[in-house]
């Protein structure tokens, strides 16, 4: 259901579920992605007249207020992007949420304070979550789900609160649905996925499904020193999940099966020690020395993941292919995103840090036909998992 199911919201007080979980130094944004995308729906919602009040996290608090974890940067940032002031609660819903919700004017903004700093958010108990749910509902007169990256998790303000409310999925919702079902359903091939990011564990389910739809899987990252040991190199100190290598040789056996071709890097940059200024050289991926650490994948494996990106007719990348915040380890990353901007193809960056790379990189969204703002939940909409927050909005 779109927001104009809910008919005349002049006056109506909309209570929003916003993805604010933005990458902070300190107190300092270091991208704001996850807030622009949620600019349309906050907008049509301000010029319909509404009341707006949003409820978001930042973060994995422990259930309690933490100022580490405080949405006033957010607040800030909201604020000069719809060029209005942004209020900030000092509470999720306790007596400054309700006070400053029931002072809200027509086409005014709330913010409540991280929701996980209340514990009954994440609980497993149905009840509690409940409670919780039932509080949030008793500010507002409607419900709009538009925290694309939170959907995955049965969460309160994600799930609960839907039951409770007149509801419906705001833009950023429907936008993702719409273009990460391009590679869901029936994706135009060659269909390749480029997958990193530091942990398989991560990845498993989305692997698992993917070894039946994509025709190649391209593998950087931390994630890669466990195929390269599955394959039976050894690693040096890398990131290495001794548990998953059985898994991964299962995943490398099934591709053969299914035809599915796993691209594996030819060279890794290897360095004595996790560090921006660490020596850093290029060596063959079966012959990385005993007392290094892959740090990202090299020159002629970028080479040859561009060239496989650009025959590509549908590309999905999720994971960074190095330690990106690091010059010195930022060249395979920089190499996928620009073969994916130059992409015929249609090209999907899935996943918060690739998505995050793209912009810290300095790269143009606008070349690339998806950025998605979720990380987990776009992995698990991939995967075919059904996302609790998407299906209890209908009903
Ligand atoms: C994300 O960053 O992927 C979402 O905001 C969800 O956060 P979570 O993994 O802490 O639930």
């Amino acid at each position: 259901k779109t927001i104009d199911t809910l008919g005349d919201l002049r006056g109506k007080r909309v209570l929003v579920r916003s993805d604010f979980n933005v990458p902070l130094d300190g107190t300092t944004i270091t991208d704001d992605g996850r807030i622009r995308a949620a600019l349309p729906t906050l907008t049509e919602l301000l010029d319909a007249g509404a009341k707006v009040i949003i409820t978001a996290h930042l973060g994995r608090p422990k259930g309690s207020p933490d100022p580490k974890y405080s949405l006033a940067p957010v607040a800030q940032r909201l604020g000069e992007l719809l060029g209005k002031p942004v209020t900030l609660a000092a509470d999720t819903v306790g007596e400054d949420a309700k006070a400053k919700a029931d002072a809200l004017g027509e086409g005014e903004v709330l913010l409540l304070e991280n929701i996980r700093f209340d514990p009954r958010e994440t609980s497993k108990d149905d009840a509690e979550r409940g409670a919780l749910a039932d509080e949030l509902a008793s500010l507002a007169d409607a419900f709009v789900s538009d925290g694309f990256g939170v959907v995955h998790r049965k969460q309160a303000s994600v799930y609960d609160v839907a039951k409770r409310l007149p509801h419906a999925a705001g833009k950023l919702v429907f936008k993702e649905i719409d273009s990460l079902s391009k590679a869901t359903g029936n994706p135009e091939r060659p269909y390749a996925v480029v997958l990193g990011g530091s942990k398989v564990s991560d990845k498993l389910g989305v692997i698992g499904n993917l070894l039946t739809k994509a025709d190649e899987l391209l593998i950087g990252g931390g994630m890669v020193f466990t195929f390269l040991a599955a394959k039976g190199y050894s690693v040096g100190t890398s990131l290495l999940e001794e548990d998953q290598i059985e898994a991964v040789k299962g995943y490398l056996r099934d591709a053969e099966a299914n035809g599915v071709e796993i691209v594996l890097p030819v060279d890794i940059v290897v360095a004595p020690e996790f560090k921006a200024d660490a020596p850093a050289t290029v060596v063959p991926a079966d012959a990385i020395p005993a007392d290094q650490m892959g740090l990202d994948i090299g020159p002629e494996s970028a080479k040859l993941f561009a060239d496989k990106i650009a025959q590509a007719r549908t590309i999905v990348w999720n994971g960074p292919m190095g330690v990106f915040e690091f010059d010195a380890f930022a060249n395979g990353t920089k190499a996928v995103a620009q073969a994916m901007q130059d992409a015929a193809g249609f090209t999907i960056v899935g996943g918060g840090d690739s998505a995050a790379a793209v912009r810290i990189l300095g790269f143009d969204e606008s070349k690339f036909d998806h950025i998605s703002t979720g990380g987990g939940a776009s992995l698990e909409f991939l995967e075919g998992k059904e996302l609790p927050g998407v299906a209890v909005l209908g009903d």
